[in-house]
């Protein structure tokens, strides 16, 4: 497996200043180290355009946090996978719980956004987690397990995002061997469904990583990466986990 990647997601954050004061962090740190840890910025739509410019020529990837299932088409205030990777886009978040919950979007709708998402040749981001009542009622592995059926693809080139929705912004992250234990089973899941490629599915730990718990985090045989929301918004953060990770 490659090395890890951190993703950082900068939900609904970023004026300009802001994206200037993120990015500049960045270019400082690149400027002055060699061969870390692959990071992708994944501002809102309105700063791609210019968080792309900025990180021309730089190691860092670009993503977006959502797409459309259609290619275009009469959908306002929509756009599509191919106007992502039209911009220079590498990857796309799709099915974030926030999404999920305040856009009502479902496993059959993510695995349309799964599917547009390769067709325009992005790497899909593909978020699953269980909520706190489903994590204590102990049907977290059943809720993963339909998740993974239902939102992935009969092929899937992509990463998979494990994000319990109760470690998100919550400041209090998952414990390393729930982690771990969710991790395997996607593992488990993912070879189930895809053989020899299943191993090779990335999959990410995201909710309320920082700097003080990356390093445990990164212990977790199988992890491969971070997808991070609020320490990506404060530069000098997220720079530790990207420090940490190499
Ligand atoms: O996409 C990122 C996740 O939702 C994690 O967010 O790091 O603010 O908990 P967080």
């Amino acid at each position: 497996m490659a090395g890890p990647i951190i993703i950082g997601n900068w939900k609904m954050n970023g004026l300009t200043k802001d994206a200037d004061h993120i990015i500049s962090a960045l270019l400082t740190y690149s400027n002055n180290h060699k061969n870390f840890a692959k990071t992708v910025v994944c501002p809102p739509f309105t700063q791609l355009q210019h968080v792309k410019e900025l990180i021309k020529n730089t190691p860092y990837g670009l993503g977006a946090q959502d797409c459309h299932v259609a290619s275009k088409g009469a959908h306002t205030g929509d756009i599509a996978a191919d106007m992502i990777k039209d911009l220079g886009a590498e990857y796309v978040i799709v099915g974030h719980s926030e999404r999920r919950k305040d856009h009502s979007e479902t496993d059959q709708l993510i695995l349309q956004k799964t599917q547009a998402a390769q067709s325009s040749g992005l790497l899909p981001v593909v978020c699953i987690g269980e909520t706190k009542e489903e994590r204590e009622s102990g049907q977290y592995k059943e809720v993963i397990a339909t998740q993974i059926k239902g939102s992935l693809p009969s092929e899937f080139k992509g990463l998979v995002a494990y994000e319990p929705v109760w470690a998100i912004g919550t400041g209090i992250s998952a414990k390393n061997e729930d982690i771990a234990e969710v991790i395997e089973f996607i593992r488990e899941k993912l070879i189930a469904q895809y053989g020899e490629n299943g191993k090779k599915t990335p999959i990410l730990y995201g909710g309320s990583v920082k700097p003080n718990n990356v390093k445990d985090i990164f212990a977790i045989a199988e992890l491969g990466g971070v997808l991070v929301g609020g320490v990506s918004l404060i530069p000098e953060d997220f720079l530790q986990l990207v420090n940490i990770a190499q």
